[in-house]
């Protein structure tokens, strides 16, 4: 198919306003709260987002961390947990000018610092709000990521934001790095689910998946609504007006193989990744 790459206007569509502040509230409500493995079960009201949440092993939705799931699913979880803490901080950062808390970074393995982020201008109401959904999002994920694994969840490496020398200058900027991170998250969760198959996490992992998807195709459309380019193309189906929705030709997401998005990210992780997929 031609990838033409004519753009489309924006559309206008008033701000959503606190809608979704309460599940980040939660998140970040509370040092203590954010301590313990399960702690997004805490003080929720039968909330099916977190009442769904098995907990590892028994699927009782206990969240407990630890034991019952495979080494080989927890290895895919630390693998998708860094790629998570790359974009709640990256996200944070954008939206707040700050790092995400630093209890919800530490771990097994090494832990690093964060450079290069900073509060980008985002002055448009609806890359604004994006983007704080965005923030949302992948703080929650992370949050999740941890409670599952337990005392497995591996610490946040070092993460070097100014990786790709372009983030937070502008809101274009914004929309090219979101966008390659979004359409890497996509492909890798898509290429993870045939390794959780089986597991008690794997309806979490693709309800993950679902959620990265609506993300990457807010961004993918709002960076052809506004003619910006990305520094890269993880998935070789940069967007256009022809290409808003990257699929293959079965109508597919595109997957990656976890050494294929470590090529894509390892420059954000100037230490390399913990764990044992890296
Ligand atoms: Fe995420
Ligand atoms: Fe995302």
């Amino acid at each position: 198919m031609d990838k033409g790459d004519t753009l489309a206007s924006p559309i206008d569509r008033p701000m959503e306003g606190p809608v979704s502040r309460r599940s980040l509230l939660r998140t970040l409500g509370g040092g203590a709260a954010l301590t313990a493995a399960g702690l997004i079960l805490s003080g929720c009201g039968g909330d099916d987002e977190h009442t769904f949440i098995p907990g590892p092993g028994n699927g009782n939705g206990s969240g407990n961390g630890g034991g019952g799931i495979s080494q080989s699913v927890m290895d895919v979880l630390n693998f998708a947990l860094q790629l998570e803490y790359l974009e709640a901080t990256f996200y944070s950062f954008a939206v707040t000018g700050n790092d995400i808390p630093a209890n919800i970074t530490t771990g097994a393995g090494a832990q690093g610092a964060v450079s290069g982020g900073a509060k980008a201008p985002l002055s448009d109401s609806l890359i604004a709000a994006t983007a704080q959904e965005l923030y949302q999002d992948e703080v929650n994920h992370v949050v999740l990521l941890r409670s599952v694994l337990g005392a497995q969840a591996v610490a946040r490496p070092a993460i070097n934001l100014a990786a790709l020398g372009v983030g937070f200058g502008s809101e274009a900027e914004f929309l090219g790095v979101a966008r390659a991170l979004e359409d890497t998250g996509v492909a890798a969760y898509g290429g993870a689910l045939g390794a959780l198959l089986g597991s008690s996490v794997v309806d979490t992992a693709a309800r993950i998946f679902g959620v990265e998807a609506y993300h990457a195709g807010n961004i993918r459309y709002q960076a052809v609504a506004r003619g910006v380019n990305s520094p890269v193309n993880p998935i070789g189906q940069p967007p256009s007006v022809n290409n808003l929705i990257p699929t293959t030709d079965n109508g597919l997401t595109v997957t990656l193989s976890p050494q294929q998005v470590i090529n894509i990210v390892k420059a954000f992780f100037p230490n390399g990744l913990n764990g044992n997929i890296k």
